[in-house]
Formats: structure tokens, sequence, C-alpha cells
């Protein structure tokens, strides 16, 4: 596995995700201890970057990776995200990015992650009733107390970014980005001019770029707390006139010889050495397919005919999950 850079950090380039595990896309299939061998293999395959979150279960995730990294926390750049659990009460899907919030956030990750420090640690979405100069002076702490070694931000756009990075570095931005969800390539100069790397959530379009949901029936089949149950580009008219872009993916995967998750990875890695896909999977097979993306090389025609898909019908999130999102 070749390694990337997300500012000073150095990273594989392509990294885990770790919350379908526990949270999202649960549901049939979800099986801790596959998940945990998923983990592992990752790692013998090359794969470093980790990444989960507080809200993840809430908590459950954490406790999870906690768990599969037991006796090999030395191999992996640890990532979690603070910022959508308020800590005095409020409780989960609370955006709260206050110093206070944060200093009673880290200790429990950090205590579920079996750990006494995060490598990277995010806001999870940018919190509008505290600025951000206050959280980045929080996190600053934190990273002289030695409890956190770099500082990320998550669907944050131009502003927020430039003030954050003001107060302390910003390593990495961590955002949506895949071939049916293209905005981050507006913020990519402004990542490259300030040295952050762009770490890619959801690169497999939260499966859909794979050609395994197809049908409204497939969709019908999810648990009923899975995501894509009520996100606007699985659901409607939008999912039949979206699938002409898993076919467009699956006819380049046929010329190259790959799956079409290898090659919407592959795509991803073309963008740069500072922009490092995180897909996320609970099982070892699919793990073992998805890093093998590393070696697949794309041809300039087919770049070319990926760079051109016609673009997505319907929102990435829905409308409630988009007021969280800044753009
Ligand atoms: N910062 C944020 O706000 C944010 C938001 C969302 C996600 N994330 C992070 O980004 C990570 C990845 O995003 P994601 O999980 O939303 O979406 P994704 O990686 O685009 O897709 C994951 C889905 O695709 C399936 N899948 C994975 N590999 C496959 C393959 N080779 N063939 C067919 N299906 C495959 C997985 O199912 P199985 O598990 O059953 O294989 C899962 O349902 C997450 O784990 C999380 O750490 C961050």
């Amino acid at each position: 596995m070749r390694n990337a850079h997300l500012g000073p950090l150095e990273v594989s380039r392509i990294g885990l995700g770790a919350m379908g595990m526990s949270h999202g896309y649960t549901g049939a299939g979800t099986d801790d201890a596959e998940s945990i061998r998923t983990i592992h293999r990752a790692l013998d395959l090359g794969v470093n970057l980790i990444d989960t979150a507080e809200i993840y279960g809430p908590y459950t995730n954490e406790d999870l990776v906690g768990r599969a990294l037991k006796g090999r926390r030395d191999r992996v750049v640890l990532s979690t995200k603070f910022g959508l659990v308020a800590h005095d009460g409020r409780g989960p899907w609370t955006v709260d990015s206050s110093p206070a919030n944060i200093r009673l956030a880290v200790e429990g990750s950090l205590r579920r992650l079996g750990t006494d420090h995060i490598d990277l640690y995010y806001q999870h979405r940018v919190d509008r009733q505290t600025p951000i100069e206050d959280t980045m002076g929080a996190l600053a702490e934190l990273v002289q107390q030695g409890k956190i070694g770099h500082v990320g931000l998550s669907e944050a756009w131009t502003d927020t970014i430039r003030r954050a990075h003001a107060v302390h570095p910003v390593t990495a931005l961590q955002s949506e980005y895949s071939l049916w969800t293209r905005d981050q390539e507006e913020i990519l100069p402004l990542l490259r001019e300030l040295g952050i790397g762009l770490v890619a959530y959801s690169p497999l379009g939260h499966g859909f770029l794979t050609g395994t949901l197809r049908t409204a029936a497939d969709i019908e089949r999810l648990d009923d707390s899975d995501f894509r149950k009520n996100n606007p580009r699985f659901t409607g008219e939008n999912l039949a006139r979206n699938l002409a872009i898993a076919d467009e993916v699956q006819a380049v995967a046929d010329q190259v010889g790959a799956t079409p998750a290898q090659v919407a990875l592959a795509w991803l890695l073309t963008r740069g050495g500072d922009v490092v896909p995180i897909p996320g999977t609970k099982r070892v097979h699919r793990v073992e397919e998805n890093t093998a993306a590393d070696a697949v090389e794309l041809t300039a025609d087919q770049i070319s005919v990926l760079d051109r898909l016609a673009p997505a019908e319907g929102g990435h999130h829905t409308d409630a999950q988009m007021q969280m999102i800044e753009r």
C-alpha cells in the first residue's frame, strides 16, 4: 500500500471507515467478530488510517475499534470525531464544539478506544454557536497535553477553514467526496494553499457506486435504521435515474478488469497524494477488494469518462442533515 500525506501526517493512501460496523448501515450482516477481523485484515494489508466517531452508535463504534486495536495500537493512525454529542445532558445529535464539551468528549473517546492519544481528532460538524477560534484553542491545548496529535474539521467550508487554521494548523478536512459528490473540488485549491489534506468519506457513494443497490426492493430490504432509506439519492425516481451513474462505473470496471468499488476508489486516488478515501466495510472480503484499488491504474480516457459522469439526482444528505453542513 502506498502512502499519502494529510498535511504533515503520513497515512496509507486508502483508509478504513468503521462507522457501518455499528451505525448507519447496520442490520443483516452485522457481526462484531467479522468487523474486528476486517480491521485486522486491513492492518495486515497496509491500511493504517482507521476512522470512527463518538456519535457512531453512539459510543459503540469507538468501543469496537478499541477492542480491535488492542495490542495493535502502534500500527494505526487513529482518527475519531467530537461535536455531535453534548455532554451537558442534551445528549447525542446535538451540535456542540464548546471547549467544555470537547474536554469531556476527549476523555470518553480515549477510554473507549483504549488509548492515551488520538492521532487525528476532528470536529464532526461546525458549531454555529461556538466561534471556531474557541474550538481550535481548546484543541490546541489537547495537542499540548499530548491527548491528540492533529486536528481535523468535517464538512466545513472556506471561511471556517481559514479562521481555524489561523489559530492552530488543520491537518485534514473530512468531507463527502466521490464520483457522485464533487463539490469538494471547489475547496481543494484552498486546502492545497494551506497544506491541508482531504479525507474523502463515503467514497463508494454509501455503496451505490458498487452496483449492489439497484432497485426499490433492494432499498426496502435494508434495516429501518439504515441511512439510505431516507437518502434523496436512494429514494423515489432519483434511484432509477442515478442507475446510469452506477452503470457507467461498471462499464469502466469491465474495461479495466476491476470491480466498480475499485474504480470509484482508483478515480479518487487520481485526484492527488493529499486525497485519502476511507471506504467503509464490515466484511473481510470487501476490505481486501477495496484495498486492492491501490494497484488499479486508470487510463486518461477512463478518467475522462469518469470525470464527465452525469451529476447525481438528489442531495447527498437529507434536508435536515444538510442544515448541519457548511457551504
Ligand atoms: N465525517 C462525516 O460526517 C462522515 C459521514 C459518513 C461517513 N464517514 C466516514 O466515512 C466512512 C466511509 O463512508 P460510508 O461508510 O458512509 O460509505 P462508503 O464507504 O461510500 O460505502 C459503505 C457501504 O458500501 C458497502 N461496501 C463497501 N465496500 C463494498 C464493495 N467492495 N462492494 C459492495 N459494497 C461495498 C458497505 O457495506 P458492508 O459494510 O456490508 O460491506 C457499506 O454499506 C465511514 O465508515 C465513516 O468512518 C464520515
